[in-house]
C-alpha cells in the first residue's frame, strides 16, 4: 500500500528559504504547492526544484492578499496545511515605505487565515524572525523572553503577525501555530542549483561577500569595528539555509500532532563575527574579498544569537553544518549563477 501524501502549500516559495524548504518537503514525501507573485523571486526556481528533487511542485503566480485566487488554490488542492514565507523583508526598505510592508505582511497573513478557516486548514507555520527580541534582550536569546522594541517596520511587522497569529490561536482551539525566529541564513542547497538572489544592491552580509568575490562589487563595507565583541565587529548566529529548511520539517511534524501556539529558535546557537565570515570565507574558497570599515549601521546590534535548546528538545531538531560548510555552499551556488536566476 503505498502512503498518502500530505500536501502543504508554501506561500513565498519561490523565494530563498521557501524554495529551499520545498525541496526538503518533497524528499520528505510531502505533495508540495507554490503560490508566490515573484515579487523577489524567478519561476525558474520550479524548474530547480524540479532538477533536484525529480518531482515538479504546483505552482501558481498568485497574490497572497487575493482571497478570490487563493480560494481556488485551496479548491483544486487538498492542503493539509501552510507555510507561510510570503513577505517583505528588505529592512531599509520598510522604513522607506512602511505602509507597503505593513500592507503587504499584514494582508497576507489575514486572507490566508480566513482563507484556511473556510477550508476548516488548521496547521500554520510562520516565517518569524529574531529580530521581534528587540534590544533590550542578552543573547543567547530564548523564546521565554519577553518580546522588545523593533527597530524597523519591517520587524514590527513580524512582531505583529505573532500577535495575529496567537489571538487567532486562542479563538480557534483547533488551530496549530508554529511560529519559526529565524537568526540569519545563509548557504545555499550543495547542488548549487538554488540559492539566494538579492536584487539590486545586497543589504545583508553574505551575499554582498560572495558578489564581492565573483566581482560583481568592488569592496565590502564592514558597519563597525568598534562593538563590545573580540574583535569589534558585530556578532550573528548564522545558519545553513538546508539546515533552517528541515527544520521547517520538524515544526510541520509537531503542529500536525499539537494545537495552540508553540514559537521556536532557529540558529545554532555559535554567534561568529562579520570578520570570521570574511576571513572563512576566504580561506574556504581561495577568493579575495576587499573590505574596508566603515560606521555602525543604524539599529544594529552588537551580538546576536540563539539558544536552540528548546527546538533540539522538543522539535528533534539542531543545525550540523558548520560556517566552512555554509561559506562553501554559498561560494558553488554564487560562481554557477553569477547573475543568479537571470538567464
Ligand atoms: P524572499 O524574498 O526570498 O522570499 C519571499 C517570497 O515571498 C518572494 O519569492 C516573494 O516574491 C514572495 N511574496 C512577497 N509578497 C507576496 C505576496 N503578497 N503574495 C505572494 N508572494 C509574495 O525571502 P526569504 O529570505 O526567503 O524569506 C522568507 C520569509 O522569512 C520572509 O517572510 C522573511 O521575512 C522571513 N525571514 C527571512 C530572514 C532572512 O534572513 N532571509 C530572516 C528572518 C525571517
Ligand atoms: C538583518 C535585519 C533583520 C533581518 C535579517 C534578515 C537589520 C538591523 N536587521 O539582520 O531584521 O531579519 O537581516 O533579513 O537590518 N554587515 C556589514 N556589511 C554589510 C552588511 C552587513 O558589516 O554590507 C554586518 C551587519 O552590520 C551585521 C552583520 O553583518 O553586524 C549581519 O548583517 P545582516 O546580514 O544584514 O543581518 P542582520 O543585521 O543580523
Amino acid at each position: 500500500m503505498t502512503k498518502e501524501r500530505l500536501t502543504y502549500l508554501l506561500t513565498g516559495g519561490t523565494g530563498y528559504i521557501g524554495s529551499h524548504t520545498a525541496v526538503e518537503m518533497i524528499n520528505n514525501g510531502y505533495e508540495v504547492v507554490i503560490v508566490d507573485n515573484l515579487y523577489n523571486s524567478s519561476d525558474v526556481v520550479v524548474d530547480r526544484i524540479e532538477k533536484i528533487t525529480g518531482i515538479r511542485p504546483k505552482f501558481y503566480p498568485y497574490d497572497v492578499r487575493d482571497k478570490d485566487t487563493l480560494r481556488r488554490v485551496f479548491e483544486e488542492n487538498s492542503i493539509e496545511g501552510v507555510i507561510h514565507f510570503a513577505g517583505l523583508k528588505s529592512v531599509g526598505e520598510s522604513v522607506d515605505r512602511p505602509l507597503d510592508y505593513y500592507r503587504n505582511n499584514l494582508d497576507s497573513t489575514l486572507s490566508l487565515l480566513e482563507i484556511m478557516k473556510e477550508f476548516n486548514v488548521n496547521n500554520f507555520v510562520f516565517s518569524s524572525s529574531a529580530t521581534v527580541y528587540g534590544e533590550g534582550n542578552p543573547s543567547p536569546y530564548t523564546e521565554d523572553m519577553p518580546k522588545g522594541n523593533c527597530s524597523n517596520p519591517y520587524g514590527w511587522t513580524k512582531s505583529m503577525i505573532e500577535q495575529i497569529l496567537t489571538d487567532a490561536a486562542v479563538a480557534n482551539p483547533e488551530l496549530s501555530v508554529v511560529l519559526l525566529r529565524y537568526f540569519n541564513p545563509i548557504g545555499a542547497h550543495e547542488s548549487g542549483l538554488i540559492g539566494e538572489d538579492p536584487q539590486g544592491i545586497p543589504n545583508n552580509l553574505m551575499p554582498y561577500v560572495s558578489q564581492v568575490a565573483i566581482g560583481r562589487r568592488e569592496k565590502l563595507t564592514i558597519f563597525g569595528n568598534d562593538y563590545d565583541t573580540p574583535d569589534g565587529t558585530g556578532e550573528r548566529d548564522f545558519i545553513h539555509v538546508v539546515d533552517l529548511a528541515e527544520g521547517h520539517v520538524k515544526a510541520i511534524d509537531y503542529a500536525k500532532s499539537h494545537k495552540g501556539i508553540e514559537v521556536f529558535n532557529l540558529g545554532t546557537g555559535n554567534p561568529y563575527s562579520v570578520l570570521d565570515i570574511v576571513n572563512t570565507f576566504m580561506e574556504v574558497t581561495g577568493a579575495e574579498v576587499k573590505y574596508e570599515f566603515g560606521p555602525r549601521r543604524a539599529g544594529d546590534l552588537a551580538a546576536v544569537w540563539a539558544d536552540p535548546s528548546k527546538s533540539e528538545k522538543v522539535l528533534g531538531w539542531k543545525a550540523t553544518r558548520d560556517l566552512r560548510k555554509m561559506c562553501e555552499d554559498t561560494w558553488n551556488w554564487q560562481k554557477n549563477n553569477p547573475n543568479g536566476y537571470k538567464k
